[in-house]
């Protein structure tokens, strides 16, 4: 991240399912050190969440979760501002002025869309289809510089780009920030699955074995290690040779990025040894990254009144700051009085 210009770090993160290795590894733990370099903000995407069947009595109870996690993984909410998305309505207003904006075409080519409406494209909600205005709608109602994020939302951010240089131009206005997608080094910006090296380890995976839970006990995690899909050849001594075996790749990359290490620095220690040796040591440290967290999280996620407060004061904080560019959209566009 560049120092030279004021910057300004907005992202979020959808309340469905627990938080897992792939959101903490891709998004979570960068925000963490983002918050001593710019002014950040993180939200729990709520309304975003309103395009998944989703039960309406585990909405509430998930934003609080999931608030309660992003704690316990060192967001401080003390020098971040941490609020739950639908807290704040100039999201929603934004996003409407934003879809005069955005194309069709645009939105059709959005994988994620495609992914996720497969065959029923019909019977998909508008919402979904929508889902990508509104993302850009919560990155730019703050003019943020850098939205760190994994690789699967490094299009929705390019789609927020276009939209913010063609509102900028088609209203003659300097208003919008064109945000850059911050996104991992190494293997971080795409933690695959622990079943399979070819697809990203998400919470939508029928699959429980497939990715690592900050809730899960330290038993479960070595579990879910030693049942990790893997071939039969050791280590190599070089990162190129994992190109073409994505299950080894993956753990190596998972490796790398909790003890801090490049993938070239981890196989100088691996190098010629088979899983058998190599899996006992990649739990060892996923359990002393992740066992520190599940602690706090467990004493934070009873507290409802403390996370309300810090929501609540994270919300009064996003409306002050996002209101003068929501006011200044509505002149640009000629919804002021
Ligand atoms: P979500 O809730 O799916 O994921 C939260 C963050 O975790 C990252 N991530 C991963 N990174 C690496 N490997 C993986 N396997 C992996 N799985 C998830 C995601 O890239 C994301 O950074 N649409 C967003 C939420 C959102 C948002 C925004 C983000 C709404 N508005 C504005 C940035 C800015 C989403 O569903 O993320």
């Amino acid at each position: 991240m560049s120092t030279s210009t004021p910057t300004r770090v907005v992202s979020g993160i959808q309340p469905t399912g627990g938080l897992h290795l792939g959101n903490l590894l891709g998004a979570i733990l960068r925000w963490v050190r983002m918050q001593d370099e710019a002014q950040c903000l993180f939200f729990l995407a709520d309304l975003h969440a309103l395009t998944v069947d989703l039960d309406p009595a585990e909405l509430s109870s998930n934003v609080r979760e999931m608030a309660a996690a992003l704690i316990a993984s060192g967001i401080d909410p003390k020098k971040s501002i941490l609020f739950r998305q639908s807290a704040v309505p100039a999201h929603s207003e934004l996003c409407w002025i934003l879809n005069g904006t955005a194309r069709v075409g645009w939105l059709n080519r959005m994988t994620q869309w495609k992914d996720k409406a497969g065959k029923n494209r019909e019977g998909a909600s508008v919402a979904l289809f929508d889902y990508p205005v509104l993302q850009a709608a919560d990155i730019l109602l703050y003019q943020a510089t850098h939205v760190p994020v994994g690789e699967d939302q490094k299009q929705h951010v390019e789609l927020t780009r276009d939209i913010a240089i063609k509102f900028n131009n088609d209203f003659d206005v300097e208003l919008f920030i064109v945000p850059e997608p911050f996104i991992g080094g190494g293997t971080t910006a795409r933690i695959m699955s622990l079943r399979d090296g070819k697809v990203k380890m998400s919470k939508s995976d029928p699959s429980e074995m497939s990715r690592v839970h900050l809730t899960d006990s330290d038993d479960e995690i070595a579990q879910k290690i030693r049942k990790a899909k893997t071939d039969p050849e050791p280590l190599p001594d070089n990162a190129a040779a994992l190109e073409t075996r994505p299950e080894a790749k993956n753990l190596v990359g998972i490796y790398a990025a909790i003890v801090g290490e490049e993938i070239d620095q981890v196989l100088d220690h691996f190098a010629g040894q088979g899983f058998g040796q190599f899996k006992p040591a990649l739990a060892d440290v996923l359990v002393a990254l992740i066992a520190p967290i599940r602690a706090r999280l467990n004493d934070l996620r009873q507290n409802h009144d403390e996370l309300d407060r810090i929501l609540a004061e994270g919300a009064a904080r996003a409306i002050e700051l996002g209101s003068p560019v929501l006011a200044q959209a509505k002149t640009a566009v000629g919804l002021a009085r």
